[in-house]
């Protein structure tokens, strides 16, 4: 096989140091916390287990027979328990723990002696329902306070919660509910998006119709919007909960109970149940929580801006913010509504300390222009995360210095839905932070990049990223499909190494630095290169706001590279900016890497969850058939963009 991605095709050279007052704060300053996890990974795991409250101890750490492991054997425990009535009897009911913030501009604050009464209420409702133990139940909610409180209640009886994007079609949710057998799903009468109410029943309705397994719906009152209601099978959440008592024992559940399925998708059409189960996950969102994110519960004012609907959410907006007793803000809407600045607005007026956000919405910021951020006082932000794709350095200068105020640290933390939680991340008050490198394992975990035969690479090398020990808040099994399970994660270098599908290289220093999904890593005259580093070349640029590239069949060279570009505000795209960009990536990485193609356009074809649809982009580079584009959230980009490259070569 050919040769593993090029060293240091273009390599960060700045640091960023922890500024001296946020390390001698931090809740982890002591390096010697990387040699302590490393010389007993499962004393250390444990030890943050005992941060929760069990109901019974467990007597053994981990038990691994690979691919499957088990955490905190013997133990019960229950997660709403640990995210509300601990803190409650702790004294804090009072605390905040959502400030939710509606898209129209409605608010409400929660505290953590509310929520804990309303999850019971609602909880007690399910159960009258008859959804018990071990029950599935679909979620499909838009980003009200209705939604974490639908989630902690399945996991205070035991019932396994499946939470749907509400932003899916309704086949998705019908795929979903068919896949995990779920009898109930909780939806709205709609959803706000950009001042337009989504027909969210009305998708329900749908779904319903198309599978014979929903027996009972749960429909939240949001927008007013007149649905139809059906008798025996469609109940309002208002009139479930009211009347309820607040009383509700938690579920005593064993640390390997299934807590939840999220879907994710993989190489076939066919979307993967991932399983996370109850004593690990919490330990290890809980862990990654406050150190990652330096929570500090009495203090802090914590935002993550990402939707429920996806993993990011779940760890780190529900179970890991609550399990740390966080004030978390909780926003409904789109960034851009009413105005480019309604995040800066919202940070400012809740004193945010902690935004944790993704590459694409920095970019998207970056495009809008600094002025938005500069209207808002943002002096309370002490702290910066960003997830979900590799961020390239001038977003992550940008983010740092605009965002930031200069002196908030970044943490740049890789993880996936399979692994349930922060895997390899700067820790603030310790790492000197690199640009567009997520940096250094979180202590206790195991990545080793690898070449093609499995072995680890030197440093200064590139190759496949692999996990390989345990960790508590990895994925179970794949619901349904234990043997895809096997196939997809752990055949391709052995039965206890993890593959996780990305590239990564390490530099000199043996600093972890994302590539991408392996995907999306080209070919061009046999040497691999990542379409994010031709990428974070283009994006370098003053002119370019974002770009995706992918690779095209090239007769030649193997692999020709085609890059998409936006510009920034009022600059037009013509032969003469092509010919610069191309020399600017010749300049930034080498002339290997010199798209052979610069297309111009004024958006990229996106997934609702933001991510760019770079399969569709080496369809349209390749001059193939489109197929179906209806998950896009911009769809009607695509089609300019095929009439521009028809033209293109
Ligand atoms: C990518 C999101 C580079 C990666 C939590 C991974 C990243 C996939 C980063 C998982 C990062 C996530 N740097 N790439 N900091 N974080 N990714 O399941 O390709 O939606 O495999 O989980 O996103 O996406 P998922």
């Amino acid at each position: 096989m050919s040769e593993p991605a090029i060293a240091n095709l273009y390599s960060e050279q700045r640091t960023f140091p922890p500024p001296e007052s946020f390390a001698a704060q931090a809740n982890a300053n002591d390096p010697s916390i990387y040699e302590e996890a490393e010389a007993d990974p499962e004393g250390w795991w444990a030890q943050h287990a005992r941060q929760l409250r069990w109901m019974r101890d467990f007597d053994t750490v981990l038990e691994w027979t690979p691919p499957h492991a088990k955490w905190f054997i013997g133990g019960e425990l229950n997660v709403a328990d640990n995210c509300l009535d601990r803190h409650v009897d702790a004294g804090y009911g009072e605390q905040i723990a959502f400030y939710w913030e509606g898209e129209p501009g409605d608010t409400r604050a929660l505290s953590y002696a509310e929520l804990k009464d309303e999850v019971s209420r609602f909880a007690n409702a399910l159960r009258g329902l008859g959804v018990g133990k071990g029950d599935r139940v679909a979620i499909y909610l838009p980003m009200i306070p209705e939604l974490p409180v639908a989630m902690l209640a399945c996991a205070r009886i035991g019932a396994i919660h499946s939470v749907v994007f509400a932003g899916f079609s309704s086949q998705a949710l019908v795929d979903r509910v068919d896949d995990a057998d779920a009898r109930v799903v909780i939806t709205a009468d709609g959803a706000y998006r950009k001042g337009n109410v989504v027909p969210l029943k009305e998708s329900t309705d749908k779904a319903i119709a198309a599978t014979d397994r929903i027996e009972t719906s749960i429909v939240v009152r949001r927008t007013g919007a007149e649905v139809d209601m059906q008798a025996g099978r469609d109940h309002w959440y208002h009139e479930l909960v009211s009347g309820q008592s607040t009383e509700c024992p938690a579920e005593p559940m064993d640390a390997e109970d299934v807590l939840y399925i999220l879907y994710t998708s993989g190489t076939t059409g066919k979307p993967k149940g991932i399983v996370h189960t109850t004593g690990g996950y919490l330990t290890h969102v809980a862990a990654t929580q406050r150190l990652v994110f330096d929570l500090k519960a009495d203090s802090d004012v914590y935002w993550c801006a990402a939707d429920i609907g996806w993993v990011t959410g779940h760890s780190y907006i529900v179970y890991g913010p609550l399990a740390c007793r966080a004030t978390s803000v909780l926003y409904e809407g789109a960034p851009d509504y009413p105005g480019k600045d309604r995040w800066w607005e919202i940070a400012n007026r809740y004193g945010v300390t902690i935004l944790y956000t993704a590459p694409t919405a920095i970019r998207a910021f970056m495009k809008w222009g600094a002025e938005y951020p500069q209207e808002h006082d943002l002096s309370s932000i002490r702290l910066l995360g960003s997830v979900g794709e590799p961020i390239n350095p001038e977003a992550w200068m940008w983010y740092h210095q605009h965002i930031g105020g200069g002196n908030a640290p970044v943490v740049d933390t890789w993880w996936q839905t399979e692994t349930g939680g922060i895997m390899i991340t700067p820790l603030p008050g310790i790492t000197h932070a690199k640009p567009g490198s997520a940096m250094v394992p979180f202590p206790g975990v195991k990545p080793v990049v690898v070449d093609d035969a499995g072995e680890p690479v030197p440093r200064g090398s590139g190759g496949y990223l692999t996990l390989q020990r345990p960790w508590p808040g990895m994925m179970r099994t794949l619901w349904g499909d234990d043997e895809r399970y096997r196939h997809t994660y752990w055949s391709s270098f052995g039965p206890d190494v993890y593959f996780a599908g990305d590239g990564a290289k390490l530099d000199e220093d043996g600093h972890i630095w994302l590539l991408g999904r392996v995907d999306d890593v080209m070919n061009v005259s046999g040497h691999r290169i990542s379409t994010t580093e031709v990428e974070s070349a283009l994006v370098d640029h003053p002119k370019v706001a974002e770009a995706a590239v992918t690779g095209r069949k090239d007769e030649l060279t193997g692999e020709a590279i085609v890059a998409f570009v936006t510009l920034r505000g009022a600059e037009e795209g013509n032969d003469e900016l092509a010919a610069e960009l191309r020399e600017h990536v010749a300049e930034r990485i080498g002339k290997l890497a010199r798209p052979a193609n610069v297309l111009f356009t004024p958006d990229l074809p996106k997934t609702r969850s933001g991510k760019i649809m770079r399969r569709l982009l080496k369809d349209i580079a390749e001059g193939r058939e489109l197929g179906d584009v209806s998950t896009l959230a911009n769809a009607d980009i695509v089609e300019e963009l095929s009439k521009s490259s028809a033209g293109g070569d």
